[in-house]
């Protein structure tokens, strides 16, 4: 393949609904000259309580959809598809596929008092590759995790400060709140929408850490190994795909905007 045709083919990025765009704001911080086409498959959302298998077919066709779009990459801008679906991906996929997962590694470095919360769904935190990441950097750290069940389909509405959106994250941050975490890691890429919410429920001494910025970085180093940089001066071109209906791309370019 031609470098130049292969470098200024789009990124495309993935999730079970809206909350990739969170992860795709780093993406276009990052890479300013790259091109991103955005799946989300909000018709099928929310993913995290849905079997792994169901969540690997799902993977399968919008990682079809985004290579027939010409994607010479792809982000899975999901943790509960990342933990249900990367390695049958990567094995099915001959392109470079970035990941994400929760990030207990920041969060245990991080801490002051070794006591350390997770917010992410249920998929994610019943799944082996949380349970491998737990082992591998939760020594000697208290990690209290908590599944955040009914959040998602609200971010999804659009509903980011809706009374009952805010009861939940009350509801959920309480057991952190109750343990001492001193860190909270948004194990969920819708979550960074209501960040500000969860700052106030767990105050300002309580660290918040996400992935999207470090996918970021992955992502432009593993183009750069590959050759596969835009080197034309272009601005990022983002085009917005969905399953969901109608009324999602006006929620997705709203929820853009708060971003
Ligand atoms: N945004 C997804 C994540 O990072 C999944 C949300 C869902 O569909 O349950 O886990």
């Amino acid at each position: 393949m031609c470098p130049a045709i292969a470098g200024s083919a789009p990124v495309g990025v993935m999730d079970s609904g809206v909350g990739g765009l969170t992860v795709l704001k780093h993406l276009t911080r990052q890479l300013p000259h790259e091109h991103f086409i955005y799946f989300a498959d909000s018709a099928y959302a929310p993913y995290g309580n849905q079997s792994a298998v169901k969540i690997q077919q799902r993977c399968f066709t919008l990682a079809d959809i985004l290579v027939a779009q010409g994607a010479k990459a792809l982000v899975v801008a999901c943790n509960t598809a990342t933990a249900a679906a990367i390695s049958p991906l990567r094995e099915h996929f001959p392109l470079p596929i970035i990941g994400m997962e929760p990030a207990v590694k920041p969060a245990a470095a991080a801490s002051k008092n070794n006591v350390i919360g997770v917010l992410a769904t249920t998929g994610t935190l019943q799944s082996a590759q949380f349970a491998a990441l737990l082992e591998h950097y939760g020594n000697g750290v208290q990690v209290v995790t908590q599944a955040c069940v009914g959040l998602v389909e609200r971010i999804e509405q659009g509903l980011l400060d809706h009374p009952e959106t805010i009861g939940l994250l009350q509801t959920y941050c309480q057991p952190l709140i109750a343990a001492g975490a001193d860190t909270i890691v948004l194990g969920c890429t819708h979550y960074p929408f209501v960040r500000h919410h969860i700052q106030q429920i767990v105050g300002p001494g309580v660290t918040l850490i996400d992935t999207g910025s470090a996918v970021a970085k992955r992502l432009q180093q593993v183009l750069a190994e590959k050759g596969l940089l835009n080197n034309a001066n272009d601005q990022n071109q983002l085009q917005f795909l969905t399953s969901g209906a109608e009324e999602t791309q006006g929620i997705m370019r709203q929820l853009w905007k708060t971003l």
